[in-house]
């Protein structure tokens, strides 16, 4: 059984060994991914890949609640970070009434909020709370309708001094990570150079500190579509359709069960 990480090794990593992060929504899941990463984080992608809806804007706190404590039964050796739900930390007394549910009633190591120098009095009210925060700047999935569309940041050189006033700020808060999603890849590199907390790219290519990927997405599962920064490393779709197909044809053909399935 490897060693759960904490907020101290994982800011060790920083420049020593990528780290690496995966999503989680379930027990089951959780259980068979733990082994391989470094982090487990309870994203609010789970409205989308497990909830079926189009985007994440309507995940609830309860939601969030519900599946960090299937993630725990599950990954029981992992380190969770669980994602602050839209519309739960619009100004500080509710992001510390909501930070302080999602702590009491689970036992999530820490939560993700997304923004950057305009969330940094947030970050900073929860971590001189007692909460554990991962930041999460560039693209922002929670911004999507308002921006109207997902977009790519680091485009411009004022993106990219935004980026790093992002990080900066993010890190002068007192979080203990970010993630970075949706940015160039040089502009990324940039960033996590300024700063010295680990940052955790997804589509924002390879010289950061690490990487996280939806699980549903790199086992192939979710077939609404596949972002370009997506790789695949099954067709699980696929398998579980091929598998389920031949349990039907068993059935109707009567070839199960069988007498080794039988009491
Ligand atoms: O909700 C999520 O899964 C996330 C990742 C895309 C980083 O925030």
């Amino acid at each position: 059984m490897t060693k759960k990480m904490t907020i101290t090794s994982i800011k060790k990593s920083k420049g020593v060994t990528p780290l690496v992060m995966i999503t989680a929504y379930d027990a089951l899941f959780a259980k068979l991914l733990e082994s391989s990463s470094d982090m487990i984080l309870v994203g609010d992608s789970l409205n989308m890949s497990f909830a079926g809806k189009s985007d994440t804007l309507s995940a609830t706190l309860e939601q969030m609640i519900y599946h960090t404590n299937a993630v725990a039964m599950g990954a029981k050796n992992s380190f969770i970070i669980t994602d602050m739900p839209f519309g739960t930390y619009v100004n500080k007394k509710e992001a510390l009434k909501n930070a302080i549910t999602v702590f009491q009633q689970t036992t999530a190591d820490a939560l993700k909020i997304e923004g950057g120098e305009d969330k940094a009095h947030i970050i900073e009210h929860l971590c001189s709370n007692g909460i554990a925060v991962c930041g999460h700047i560039g693209l922002l999935p929670q911004a999507f309708r308002s921006e109207g569309g997902y977009k790519v940041k680091g485009r411009t050189k004022e993106e990219e001094e935004q980026l790093i006033k992002d990080a900066q700020a993010v890190e002068r808060a007192g979080a203990f990570c970010m993630v970075i999603e949706g940015v160039k890849a040089d502009v990324a590199a940039v960033v996590a150079k300024s700063v010295s907390i680990p940052v955790i790219g997804i589509g924002a290519g390879k010289d950061v500190d690490g990487q996280v990927l939806v699980f549903s997405d790199m086992l192939g599962l979710f077939e609404e579509f596949t972002p370009k920064f997506v790789k695949k490393y099954m067709n699980g779709a696929a398998l579980v359709k091929k598998a389920v197909g031949q349990y039907a044809d068993d059935v109707k053909s009567k070839e199960f069960p069988q007498d080794i399935h039988t009491y």
